[in-house]
């Protein structure tokens, strides 16, 4: 299966991908921690786009497109994806239809977290990643282990993009260019809305409601959870 979780910054995307990462061996493809990964590797790339990313605008669609393509067209993760941040615009949406057609696939859920505005700028404010595996915390709502580590080697960290400005023209950005992506999936009938602003396992168990709805079979997948 192939599933997009949607929402605004801060809603809980990547927090409810990596559980649903871990509970259905999916791959995740979370747009956001590659650009990440290529800024803190000062690759070319990333000195391009470091800019961009700690401004909260959107990266340009032709070096989007391209990192998913070279995703969508490895066999090894062929209808196995969750699409964390991607896609972004009604450009990237479109791209994507025709990607995944060209790679005999299709997209079989999207899952859009709902949040308010006040809860976005308290999560944005309050989170801490680990450098490591990047598990994902947060101050207030989802403290890291009392010794303040995750894993070995790994130290907790806050995003570069996670200020208070920044996190505003996020949302602005998200509210202009993203949220109309909505209306393309709902014409799909595959649009499923979750509450955002409950606790993480309430969300997470509204979400595998919507996994049991598109046909995935809990006992198959009841061993990666032992
Ligand atoms: P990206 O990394 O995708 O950031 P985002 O969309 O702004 O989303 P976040 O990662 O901030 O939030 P999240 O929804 O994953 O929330 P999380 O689970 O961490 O993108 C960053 C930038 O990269 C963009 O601004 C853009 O520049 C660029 N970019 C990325 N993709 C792009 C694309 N396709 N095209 C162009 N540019 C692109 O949770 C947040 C916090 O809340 C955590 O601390 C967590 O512990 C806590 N939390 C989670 N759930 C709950 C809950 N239910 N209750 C209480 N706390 C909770
Ligand atoms: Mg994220």
């Amino acid at each position: 299966m192939n599933v997009i979780i949607f929402g605004p910054p801060g809603a809980g995307k990547g927090t409810q991908s990596e559980r649903l990462v871990k509970k259905y061996a999916l791959f995740k493809l979370s747009t956001g921690d590659l650009l990440r990964h290529e800024i803190s590797n000062a690759t070319t790339l990333g000195k391009k786009i470091k800019e961009i990313v700690n401004s909260g605008k959107l990266v340009s669609d032709d070096i989007m497109n391209n990192l998913i393509e070279r995703i969508l067209s490895n066999p090894e993760h062929k209808n196995n994806i969750i699409f964390d941040g991607y896609p972004r615009n009604l450009e990237q949406a479109k791209n994507l239809s025709v990607l995944l057609k060209k790679y005999k696939q299709k997209v079989d859920l999207v899952i859009n977290l709902k949040v308010s505005l006040d809860s976005i700028v308290k999560r944005i404010t309050g989170r801490l990643v680990c450098s490591k595996c990047g598990n994902i915390f947060n101050k207030f709502f989802n403290p890291p282990p009392a010794n303040q580590v995750c894993c070995q080697g790994g130290s907790l960290q806050q995003r570069s993009d996670d200020n208070f400005e920044t996190a505003k023209k996020r949302y602005e950005t998200y509210e202009n260019l993203t949220m109309p992506i909505l209306n393309y999936y709902n014409k799909s009938g595959l649009l499923k809305e979750v509450d955002g602003e409950n606790k993480i396992e309430e969300i997470f168990s509204k979400i595998n409601t919507f996994m049991n709805w598109i046909g995935v079979d809990f006992e198959t997948y009841a061993h990666i959870n032992t």
